[in-house]
């Protein structure tokens, strides 16, 4: 009886690593307004931020998911609340407010990197210009902000490229104060937005790289948790 009460207990840790930790993760793209119809966004599906959540949940976490829109479903579980936002700068808001709380911060939404100086209030008509300019100003960068937190969370970045990936992954790990970074080539096939495989390199911050191999979301999603877990004893 002692024996099999002591075997139960160990399965059930060894099963949920993640145990009382509290994990942030963004996922899928962000949407800038130009007026009200139409907007500026990217090709994130966010299929591996929500593969993450799902399996920090099932690893044990108590998981916050701050999203855009997402082209998969939401995914529902016991300890996951979703919070939905839609441009960078509420994905900044609730990013800062969440961290704060957060053990681990991975952040696997593709934000936009610049957003429109101003959002027309009604819609901009083509008539008598051949062409236009739209300006641009730069969105506030929310993994080197969430770097900067004291207490810091540990964090995992990612970076997607497509070319340079050791170089460009190195530099951001490095400017953002990572603890990991998670990089991937999207021109490569298997490997991009809106698939639900990826191949991807994951580098620690004492340098250390490791190449793994194309697998499902969901297996990157566990492994990478598992790799976060050394940061956070
Ligand atoms: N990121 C962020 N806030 C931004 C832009 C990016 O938090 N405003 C995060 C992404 O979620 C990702 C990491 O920074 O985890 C790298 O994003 P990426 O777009 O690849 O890098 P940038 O620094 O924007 O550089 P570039 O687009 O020039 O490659």
């Amino acid at each position: 009886m002692g024996t099999s009460a002591h075997k139960k207990t160990t399965t059930y840790r060894r099963a949920r690593p993640l145990n009382g930790v509290r994990v942030l993760v963004t996922a899928g793209p962000t949407v800038e307004d130009i007026d009200p119809v139409r907007f500026i966004s990217n090709r994130s599906s966010g299929r591996m931020g929500v593969a993450l959540a799902e399996a920090a949940c099932e690893m044990g976490a108590k998981t916050v998911l701050v999203h855009g829109p997402l082209a998969v479903k939401r995914p529902r579980h016991k300890r996951l609340v979703a919070v939905s936002v839609r441009s960078a700068a509420e994905m900044f808001r609730a990013v800062l407010r969440e961290a704060r709380r957060a053990d681990l911060v991975i952040m696997a939404a593709a934000v936009a990197d610049f957003t429109p100086v101003r959002v027309a209030c009604t819609k901009i008509k083509k008539r008598g210009r051949a062409t236009m300019w739209l300006r641009l100003k730069k969105t506030r960068d929310i993994l080197a902000a969430v770097g900067h937190l004291r207490p810091r969370p540990v964090i995992v970045g990612f970076a997607a490229e497509t070319e340079n990936v050791l170089v460009e992954a190195r530099r951001k790990l490095k400017a953002k104060n990572c603890d990991l970074i998670c990089a991937n080539n999207v021109n490569e096939p298997g490997s991009g937005f809106g698939v639900a495989t990826n191949r991807v390199v994951v580098i620690r911050r004492d340098g250390a790289v490791m190449r793994w191999p194309r697998a499902s979301k969901k297996v990157i999603a566990r492994r990478l948790l598992t790799e976060a877990l050394h940061f956070l004893r």
